[in-house]
Protein backbone atom coordinates (compact mmCIF):
# COMPACT_ATOMS: atom_id res chain seq x y z
CA UNK A 1 0.00 0.00 0.00
CA UNK A 2 1.51 3.54 -1.02
CA UNK A 3 0.45 6.60 0.44
CA UNK A 4 0.59 9.94 -0.37
CA UNK A 5 -0.16 12.90 2.31
CA UNK A 6 -0.43 15.90 0.09
CA UNK A 7 -0.21 19.01 2.80
CA UNK A 8 1.57 22.40 4.00
CA UNK A 9 2.86 20.65 6.80
CA UNK A 10 4.92 17.54 5.86
CA UNK A 11 6.81 17.40 9.02
CA UNK A 12 4.15 17.20 11.35
CA UNK A 13 2.54 14.37 9.41
CA UNK A 14 5.85 12.55 9.07
CA UNK A 15 6.61 12.48 12.49
CA UNK A 16 3.48 11.17 13.39
CA UNK A 17 2.96 7.81 10.66
CA UNK A 18 6.77 7.00 11.26
CA UNK A 19 6.49 6.33 14.98
CA UNK A 20 5.59 2.91 16.59
CA UNK A 21 3.65 0.09 14.53
CA UNK A 22 2.56 1.62 11.46
CA UNK A 23 6.79 3.63 11.65
CA UNK A 24 8.15 -0.07 11.80
CA UNK A 25 5.91 -1.21 8.77
CA UNK A 26 7.16 1.49 6.53
CA UNK A 27 10.90 1.01 7.87
CA UNK A 28 10.33 -2.64 6.67
CA UNK A 29 8.77 -1.99 3.35
CA UNK A 30 5.05 -3.00 4.00
CA UNK A 31 3.28 0.43 3.79
CA UNK A 32 5.18 3.30 1.85
CA UNK A 33 4.07 6.82 3.36
CA UNK A 34 5.21 9.86 1.60
CA UNK A 35 4.40 13.36 2.83
CA UNK A 36 4.57 15.97 -0.04
CA UNK A 37 4.76 19.51 0.63
CA UNK A 38 1.94 21.63 -1.35
CA UNK A 39 4.25 24.46 -1.58
CA UNK A 40 7.14 23.23 -3.71
CA UNK A 41 4.69 23.01 -6.60
CA UNK A 42 4.04 26.73 -6.55
CA UNK A 43 4.18 28.73 -10.08
CA UNK A 44 4.71 31.99 -8.62
CA UNK A 45 7.65 33.85 -6.95
CA UNK A 46 6.22 34.04 -3.66
CA UNK A 47 5.55 30.08 -3.55
CA UNK A 48 1.90 31.45 -2.30
CA UNK A 49 -0.68 28.56 -2.23
CA UNK A 50 -3.86 30.78 -1.06
CA UNK A 51 -5.55 33.99 -2.13
CA UNK A 52 -8.77 35.74 -1.23
CA UNK A 53 -11.97 33.97 -2.06
CA UNK A 54 -14.17 35.50 -4.94
CA UNK A 55 -17.25 37.51 -3.84
CA UNK A 56 -15.26 38.30 -0.61
CA UNK A 57 -15.62 36.72 2.64
CA UNK A 58 -13.42 35.81 5.53
CA UNK A 59 -9.60 33.89 5.20
CA UNK A 60 -8.51 32.20 2.56
CA UNK A 61 -8.58 29.70 0.11
CA UNK A 62 -6.50 27.14 -1.55
CA UNK A 63 -5.74 27.53 -5.23
CA UNK A 64 -6.34 24.49 -7.56
CA UNK A 65 -2.77 24.70 -9.92
CA UNK A 66 -0.27 24.04 -7.06
CA UNK A 67 -2.66 21.25 -5.63
CA UNK A 68 -2.75 19.94 -9.32
CA UNK A 69 0.68 20.31 -10.05
CA UNK A 70 1.41 18.50 -6.70
CA UNK A 71 -0.69 15.49 -7.44
CA UNK A 72 0.42 15.25 -11.46
CA UNK A 73 3.76 14.87 -9.58
CA UNK A 74 2.86 11.93 -7.25
CA UNK A 75 0.54 10.04 -9.87
CA UNK A 76 4.17 9.78 -11.91
CA UNK A 77 6.34 9.03 -9.16
CA UNK A 78 3.79 5.95 -7.83
CA UNK A 79 2.98 4.90 -11.68
CA UNK A 80 0.18 2.61 -12.78
CA UNK A 81 -1.63 1.71 -9.54
CA UNK A 82 -5.48 0.83 -7.80
CA UNK A 83 -5.52 4.75 -7.10
CA UNK A 84 -7.88 6.69 -5.33
CA UNK A 85 -7.61 10.55 -4.46
CA UNK A 86 -9.31 11.89 -1.40
CA UNK A 87 -10.33 15.18 -0.42
CA UNK A 88 -10.36 15.17 3.21
CA UNK A 89 -12.98 17.44 4.15
CA UNK A 90 -16.14 18.17 6.61
CA UNK A 91 -18.09 17.71 3.60
CA UNK A 92 -17.17 14.42 2.81
CA UNK A 93 -18.66 11.03 4.25
CA UNK A 94 -17.89 10.76 7.99
CA UNK A 95 -15.38 7.69 7.82
CA UNK A 96 -15.44 4.44 9.65
CA UNK A 97 -14.01 0.92 9.73
CA UNK A 98 -16.15 -0.38 6.64
CA UNK A 99 -14.51 2.49 4.80
CA UNK A 100 -10.47 1.64 5.92
CA UNK A 101 -11.74 -2.07 5.09
CA UNK A 102 -12.85 -0.90 1.32
CA UNK A 103 -9.95 1.69 0.45
CA UNK A 104 -7.63 -1.19 1.92
CA UNK A 105 -8.99 -3.96 -0.37
CA UNK A 106 -9.79 -1.90 -3.75
CA UNK A 107 -6.52 0.47 -3.46
CA UNK A 108 -3.24 0.66 -4.00
CA UNK A 109 -2.21 3.67 -3.79
CA UNK A 110 -3.98 6.27 -1.80
CA UNK A 111 -2.96 10.17 -2.08
CA UNK A 112 -5.05 12.29 0.82
CA UNK A 113 -5.39 15.85 0.06
CA UNK A 114 -5.42 18.18 3.08
CA UNK A 115 -7.01 21.47 2.66
CA UNK A 116 -6.02 24.68 5.07
CA UNK A 117 -7.23 28.02 5.72
CA UNK A 118 -10.87 28.04 4.29
CA UNK A 119 -10.54 24.99 2.15
CA UNK A 120 -9.61 24.45 -1.72
CA UNK A 121 -10.82 26.19 -4.95
CA UNK A 122 -13.90 23.95 -6.03
CA UNK A 123 -12.43 23.36 -9.31
CA UNK A 124 -9.89 21.08 -8.03
CA UNK A 125 -12.38 19.11 -6.30
CA UNK A 126 -14.58 18.43 -9.51
CA UNK A 127 -11.07 18.08 -11.96
CA UNK A 128 -8.96 15.55 -9.82
CA UNK A 129 -11.22 14.12 -6.61
CA UNK A 130 -12.73 11.10 -6.39
CA UNK A 131 -13.96 10.77 -2.86
CA UNK A 132 -14.46 13.06 -0.03
CA UNK A 133 -13.87 11.64 3.56
CA UNK A 134 -14.95 13.80 6.79
CA UNK A 135 -13.21 12.54 10.37
CA UNK A 136 -16.59 13.39 11.70
CA UNK A 137 -19.17 16.20 12.41
CA UNK A 138 -16.85 18.95 13.48
CA UNK A 139 -14.18 21.37 11.87
CA UNK A 140 -10.54 20.92 11.53
CA UNK A 141 -8.07 23.94 10.94
CA UNK A 142 -6.64 21.42 8.60
CA UNK A 143 -6.93 17.95 6.78
CA UNK A 144 -3.66 16.59 8.16
CA UNK A 145 -5.15 14.95 11.89
CA UNK A 146 -7.96 13.49 9.20
CA UNK A 147 -5.23 12.01 6.71
CA UNK A 148 -3.26 10.65 9.61
CA UNK A 149 -6.39 9.31 11.14
CA UNK A 150 -6.98 7.63 7.40
CA UNK A 151 -3.53 6.48 6.68
CA UNK A 152 -3.40 4.83 10.25
CA UNK A 153 -6.61 2.75 10.31
CA UNK A 154 -5.89 1.69 6.73
CA UNK A 155 -2.05 0.58 7.30
CA UNK A 156 -2.70 -1.48 9.84
CA UNK A 157 -4.96 -3.94 7.87
CA UNK A 158 -2.11 -4.44 5.57
CA UNK A 159 -0.90 -8.18 5.67
CA UNK A 160 2.07 -8.15 7.85
CA UNK A 161 1.78 -4.53 9.70
CA UNK A 162 0.37 -5.78 12.78
CA UNK A 163 1.53 -9.93 13.76
CA UNK A 164 -1.84 -11.58 12.99
CA UNK A 165 -5.45 -10.89 11.38
CA UNK A 166 -6.73 -11.53 14.77
CA UNK A 167 -5.32 -8.24 15.87
CA UNK A 168 -8.22 -6.55 13.69
CA UNK A 169 -10.74 -9.06 13.28
CA UNK A 170 -11.44 -8.93 16.92
CA UNK A 171 -11.35 -5.33 17.72
CA UNK A 172 -14.29 -2.55 17.89
CA UNK A 173 -16.36 -2.13 14.94
CA UNK A 174 -14.98 -4.91 12.54
CA UNK A 175 -18.08 -6.80 12.51
CA UNK A 176 -20.49 -4.05 13.60
CA UNK A 177 -20.21 -4.58 17.55
CA UNK A 178 -17.41 -3.14 20.07
CA UNK A 179 -14.50 -4.95 21.56
CA UNK A 180 -14.96 -6.87 24.59
CA UNK A 181 -13.46 -5.25 27.95
CA UNK A 182 -9.78 -6.08 28.40
CA UNK A 183 -7.57 -7.10 31.68
CA UNK A 184 -3.95 -7.34 32.74
CA UNK A 185 -1.99 -7.80 35.45
CA UNK A 186 -2.57 -7.65 38.49
CA UNK A 187 -5.69 -9.77 39.04
CA UNK A 188 -7.07 -7.11 42.05
CA UNK A 189 -6.29 -3.66 41.36
CA UNK A 190 -7.64 -0.92 44.20
CA UNK A 191 -10.02 -3.84 45.32
CA UNK A 192 -11.66 -4.24 41.85
CA UNK A 193 -11.21 -7.86 40.54
CA UNK A 194 -10.48 -9.51 37.03
CA UNK A 195 -13.59 -11.59 36.28
CA UNK A 196 -12.85 -14.90 37.59
CA UNK A 197 -13.97 -16.86 33.80
CA UNK A 198 -10.93 -15.02 32.45
CA UNK A 199 -8.72 -16.97 35.04
CA UNK A 200 -9.35 -20.72 34.98
CA UNK A 201 -8.15 -21.40 31.83
CA UNK A 202 -11.43 -22.86 29.69
CA UNK A 203 -11.07 -21.29 26.55
CA UNK A 204 -14.83 -21.91 24.91
CA UNK A 205 -15.96 -20.68 27.73
CA UNK A 206 -13.83 -17.64 27.38
CA UNK A 207 -14.87 -16.86 24.55
CA UNK A 208 -18.81 -17.04 24.71
CA UNK A 209 -18.52 -14.27 27.61
CA UNK A 210 -16.46 -12.27 26.00
CA UNK A 211 -18.84 -12.53 22.72
CA UNK A 212 -21.62 -11.90 25.59
CA UNK A 213 -19.70 -8.82 26.53
CA UNK A 214 -19.42 -7.32 23.24
CA UNK A 215 -23.31 -7.75 22.21
CA UNK A 216 -23.70 -6.18 25.73
CA UNK A 217 -21.56 -3.62 26.03
CA UNK A 218 -22.25 -2.32 22.56
CA UNK A 219 -26.32 -2.26 23.19
CA UNK A 220 -25.30 -0.27 26.19
CA UNK A 221 -22.42 2.14 24.60
CA UNK A 222 -23.70 2.27 21.32
CA UNK A 223 -27.55 1.92 20.82
CA UNK A 224 -27.34 2.81 17.13
CA UNK A 225 -24.50 -0.34 16.25
CA UNK A 226 -26.61 -2.60 18.31
CA UNK A 227 -29.86 -1.70 16.31
CA UNK A 228 -27.73 -2.30 13.09
CA UNK A 229 -26.34 -5.22 14.33
CA UNK A 230 -28.23 -8.49 12.21
CA UNK A 231 -26.52 -12.37 13.89
CA UNK A 232 -25.79 -14.34 11.04
CA UNK A 233 -24.13 -17.07 13.77
CA UNK A 234 -26.70 -18.96 15.73
CA UNK A 235 -24.53 -18.35 18.55
CA UNK A 236 -24.90 -15.36 18.23
CA UNK A 237 -28.70 -15.57 18.07
CA UNK A 238 -28.60 -17.95 21.62
CA UNK A 239 -26.35 -15.10 22.93
CA UNK A 240 -28.81 -12.41 22.26
CA UNK A 241 -31.54 -14.47 23.12
CA UNK A 242 -29.87 -14.69 26.64
CA UNK A 243 -29.51 -10.84 26.86
CA UNK A 244 -33.15 -10.24 26.04
CA UNK A 245 -34.29 -12.71 28.64
CA UNK A 246 -31.79 -10.95 31.00
CA UNK A 247 -33.07 -7.17 30.44
CA UNK A 248 -36.56 -7.62 32.28
CA UNK A 249 -34.24 -8.37 35.16
CA UNK A 250 -32.86 -6.02 37.75
CA UNK A 251 -29.74 -4.38 37.59
CA UNK A 252 -27.06 -3.75 40.23
CA UNK A 253 -26.91 0.06 40.26
CA UNK A 254 -25.76 0.48 43.72
CA UNK A 255 -22.45 -1.63 46.26
CA UNK A 256 -23.79 -4.97 47.09
CA UNK A 257 -23.17 -5.37 50.75
CA UNK A 258 -23.62 -7.91 53.00
CA UNK A 259 -24.31 -8.21 57.41
CA UNK A 260 -25.30 -10.99 59.56
CA UNK A 261 -29.06 -12.28 59.25
CA UNK A 262 -31.33 -11.08 62.21
CA UNK A 263 -34.77 -12.79 62.88
CA UNK A 264 -36.71 -10.36 61.37
CA UNK A 265 -35.12 -11.22 57.77
CA UNK A 266 -36.41 -14.83 58.09
CA UNK A 267 -39.47 -13.71 55.64
CA UNK A 268 -37.58 -12.57 53.09
CA UNK A 269 -35.06 -15.45 53.40
CA UNK A 270 -37.83 -17.91 52.97
CA UNK A 271 -39.33 -15.95 50.09
CA UNK A 272 -36.04 -16.89 48.16
CA UNK A 273 -35.99 -20.23 49.34
CA UNK A 274 -39.39 -20.84 47.62
CA UNK A 275 -38.34 -18.92 44.20
CA UNK A 276 -35.27 -21.63 44.31
CA UNK A 277 -37.30 -24.17 45.41
CA UNK A 278 -39.29 -23.58 42.06
CA UNK A 279 -36.38 -23.35 40.35
CA UNK A 280 -34.67 -26.17 41.29
CA UNK A 281 -37.43 -28.48 40.09
CA UNK A 282 -38.00 -26.59 36.64
CA UNK A 283 -34.75 -27.75 36.09
CA UNK A 284 -34.95 -31.09 37.70
CA UNK A 285 -32.95 -31.01 40.62
CA UNK A 286 -33.39 -33.46 43.13
CA UNK A 287 -32.69 -30.61 45.82
CA UNK A 288 -34.81 -28.65 48.37
CA UNK A 289 -37.74 -30.44 47.20
CA UNK A 290 -38.83 -31.61 50.61
CA UNK A 291 -39.27 -29.39 54.07
CA UNK A 292 -35.46 -28.53 53.89
CA UNK A 293 -34.55 -25.68 54.38
CA UNK A 294 -37.20 -24.44 56.76
CA UNK A 295 -37.01 -21.50 59.47
CA UNK A 296 -36.16 -23.97 62.12
CA UNK A 297 -32.49 -24.28 60.22
CA UNK A 298 -31.81 -20.79 59.63
CA UNK A 299 -33.37 -19.48 62.96
CA UNK A 300 -30.71 -21.92 64.27
CA UNK A 301 -28.14 -20.81 61.76
CA UNK A 302 -28.52 -16.90 62.91
CA UNK A 303 -27.97 -18.13 66.28
CA UNK A 304 -24.72 -19.36 65.60
CA UNK A 305 -23.94 -16.14 63.81
CA UNK A 306 -23.45 -18.06 60.40
CA UNK A 307 -26.53 -16.74 58.27
CA UNK A 308 -26.14 -13.83 56.22
CA UNK A 309 -28.66 -11.36 54.13
CA UNK A 310 -27.31 -10.04 50.89
CA UNK A 311 -28.39 -6.35 50.15
CA UNK A 312 -28.77 -4.22 47.15
CA UNK A 313 -29.01 -0.87 48.90
CA UNK A 314 -31.57 -1.67 51.48
CA UNK A 315 -33.29 -4.66 49.96
CA UNK A 316 -32.44 -8.34 50.63
CA UNK A 317 -31.85 -9.61 47.08
CA UNK A 318 -29.78 -12.98 48.56
CA UNK A 319 -28.97 -15.11 51.13
CA UNK A 320 -25.92 -17.71 52.25
CA UNK A 321 -24.92 -19.56 55.14
CA UNK A 322 -21.48 -20.03 55.98
CA UNK A 323 -19.78 -22.44 59.09
CA UNK A 324 -16.51 -22.32 60.50
CA UNK A 325 -17.83 -25.83 62.23
CA UNK A 326 -16.75 -29.34 61.00
CA UNK A 327 -18.91 -31.04 58.55
CA UNK A 328 -18.54 -34.70 59.08
CA UNK A 329 -20.03 -35.58 55.45
CA UNK A 330 -17.01 -33.81 54.15
CA UNK A 331 -14.57 -36.59 55.40
CA UNK A 332 -15.58 -39.27 53.15
CA UNK A 333 -14.52 -37.78 49.70
CA UNK A 334 -14.16 -40.14 46.84
CA UNK A 335 -13.01 -39.61 43.41
CA UNK A 336 -10.61 -36.70 44.34
CA UNK A 337 -9.41 -35.34 47.40
CA UNK A 338 -9.68 -32.21 49.49
CA UNK A 339 -6.58 -29.66 49.61
CA UNK A 340 -4.66 -31.11 53.26
CA UNK A 341 -3.63 -29.19 56.03
CA UNK A 342 -5.94 -26.00 56.00
CA UNK A 343 -8.80 -24.69 58.15
CA UNK A 344 -11.82 -24.25 55.94
CA UNK A 345 -15.42 -23.25 56.15
CA UNK A 346 -18.47 -24.46 54.35
CA UNK A 347 -21.15 -22.68 52.76
CA UNK A 348 -24.25 -24.45 53.18
CA UNK A 349 -27.15 -22.36 52.00
CA UNK A 350 -27.78 -19.94 49.93
CA UNK A 351 -29.90 -18.26 46.58
CA UNK A 352 -30.88 -15.24 45.35
CA UNK A 353 -33.50 -13.78 44.33
CA UNK A 354 -35.08 -14.62 41.32
CA UNK A 355 -36.16 -10.78 40.88
CA UNK A 356 -32.26 -11.31 40.67
CA UNK A 357 -31.09 -13.58 38.79
CA UNK A 358 -28.59 -13.64 35.85
CA UNK A 359 -28.17 -9.86 37.10
CA UNK A 360 -24.21 -10.62 38.17
CA UNK A 361 -26.20 -11.06 42.28
CA UNK A 362 -25.11 -14.56 42.17
CA UNK A 363 -21.58 -13.51 41.93
CA UNK A 364 -21.81 -10.85 44.34
CA UNK A 365 -23.05 -13.52 46.34
CA UNK A 366 -19.75 -15.22 46.15
CA UNK A 367 -17.81 -12.20 46.66
CA UNK A 368 -19.50 -11.63 50.05
CA UNK A 369 -18.94 -15.59 51.11
CA UNK A 370 -15.40 -15.10 50.53
CA UNK A 371 -15.43 -11.57 52.27
CA UNK A 372 -17.05 -13.45 55.19
CA UNK A 373 -14.63 -16.43 55.01
CA UNK A 374 -11.71 -13.96 55.22
CA UNK A 375 -13.08 -12.30 58.27
CA UNK A 376 -13.40 -15.64 59.94
CA UNK A 377 -9.21 -16.18 59.14
CA UNK A 378 -10.11 -18.46 57.01
CA UNK A 379 -8.51 -18.93 53.34
CA UNK A 380 -10.18 -22.18 52.18
CA UNK A 381 -14.08 -22.83 51.02
CA UNK A 382 -15.36 -25.83 50.80
CA UNK A 383 -19.21 -26.12 49.32
CA UNK A 384 -21.17 -29.20 47.56
CA UNK A 385 -23.77 -29.17 44.90
CA UNK A 386 -25.90 -31.63 43.23
CA UNK A 387 -24.82 -33.20 39.91
CA UNK A 388 -27.64 -31.73 38.17
CA UNK A 389 -27.41 -28.18 39.47
CA UNK A 390 -24.92 -27.04 35.95
CA UNK A 391 -26.44 -23.19 36.74
CA UNK A 392 -24.53 -23.95 40.69
CA UNK A 393 -21.47 -25.43 39.08
CA UNK A 394 -20.94 -23.39 36.40
CA UNK A 395 -21.03 -20.36 39.11
CA UNK A 396 -19.02 -21.79 41.38
CA UNK A 397 -16.29 -22.70 38.53
CA UNK A 398 -16.43 -18.95 37.30
CA UNK A 399 -16.04 -17.37 40.97
CA UNK A 400 -12.77 -20.12 40.74
CA UNK A 401 -13.91 -22.78 43.21
CA UNK A 402 -12.32 -26.50 41.78
CA UNK A 403 -14.22 -29.63 41.57
CA UNK A 404 -12.40 -31.94 44.15
CA UNK A 405 -14.52 -35.14 44.01
CA UNK A 406 -18.05 -36.72 45.21
CA UNK A 407 -19.31 -36.28 48.94
CA UNK A 408 -22.72 -37.97 50.50
CA UNK A 409 -24.77 -35.56 52.90
CA UNK A 410 -27.46 -36.56 54.86
CA UNK A 411 -28.94 -33.01 55.32
CA UNK A 412 -32.27 -33.89 53.19
CA UNK A 413 -33.66 -37.11 54.34
CA UNK A 414 -35.27 -39.09 51.42
CA UNK A 415 -33.57 -37.49 48.76
CA UNK A 416 -30.15 -38.23 46.81
CA UNK A 417 -27.06 -37.23 48.82
CA UNK A 418 -25.15 -37.62 46.08
CA UNK A 419 -23.20 -33.76 46.13
CA UNK A 420 -20.42 -33.10 43.87
CA UNK A 421 -17.86 -31.18 46.15
CA UNK A 422 -15.79 -27.85 45.76
CA UNK A 423 -13.25 -25.85 47.02
CA UNK A 424 -11.87 -22.55 46.62
CA UNK A 425 -8.15 -21.21 48.25
CA UNK A 426 -8.28 -17.60 48.71
CA UNK A 427 -5.24 -15.82 47.72
CA UNK A 428 -2.98 -14.32 50.87
C1 LIG B 1 -11.20 25.12 8.39
S1 LIG B 1 -11.40 23.78 7.32
C2 LIG B 1 -12.39 24.42 6.05
C3 LIG B 1 -13.84 24.18 6.28
C4 LIG B 1 -14.72 24.69 5.18
N1 LIG B 1 -14.67 26.12 5.10
C5 LIG B 1 -16.16 24.27 5.41
O1 LIG B 1 -16.85 24.94 6.16
O2 LIG B 1 -16.56 23.20 4.89
C6 LIG B 1 -9.84 23.61 6.59
C7 LIG B 1 -9.50 22.21 6.12
O3 LIG B 1 -9.48 21.34 7.18
C8 LIG B 1 -9.83 20.05 6.74
N2 LIG B 1 -10.94 19.57 7.60
C9 LIG B 1 -11.65 20.30 8.45
N3 LIG B 1 -12.56 19.58 9.10
C10 LIG B 1 -12.42 18.33 8.64
C11 LIG B 1 -13.08 17.11 8.92
N4 LIG B 1 -14.08 17.03 9.78
N5 LIG B 1 -12.69 16.00 8.28
C12 LIG B 1 -11.69 16.05 7.39
N6 LIG B 1 -11.01 17.18 7.09
C13 LIG B 1 -11.38 18.31 7.70
C14 LIG B 1 -10.21 20.16 5.29
O4 LIG B 1 -9.15 19.68 4.50
C15 LIG B 1 -10.41 21.62 5.10
O5 LIG B 1 -10.08 22.06 3.81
Amino acid sequence: MRIDILTLFPDTVNAVLHESIIGRAAKKGIVDIHCVQIRDYTENRQNQVDDYPYGGGFGCVMMAQPLKSCLEHVIAQAGEKRRRVIYMSPQGQPYNQETAKRLNRDYDHLVLVCGHYEGVDERFIEACVDEEISLGDFVLTGGEIAAMAVADSVCRLVPGVLADEQCYTGESHWDGLLEYPQYTRPEEWEGRRVPEILLNGDHARVERWRRKQQLLRTRAKRPDLFARFTPADPEDRKLLNEIEKEAGRRQITEPVTYRTAEESDLPAILAIVEDARASLKKHGVDQWQGPYPAAEHFLADMERGECFVVLHGEEISAFFTLSTREEPDYDAITDGKWTEGMRFCVLHRGAVAAAWRSSGMAEALMRCVEEQARAFGLRCIRTDTHKKNKAMQRLLRDSGYRYRGNVLVGAEPGHDPARQAYEKILKK
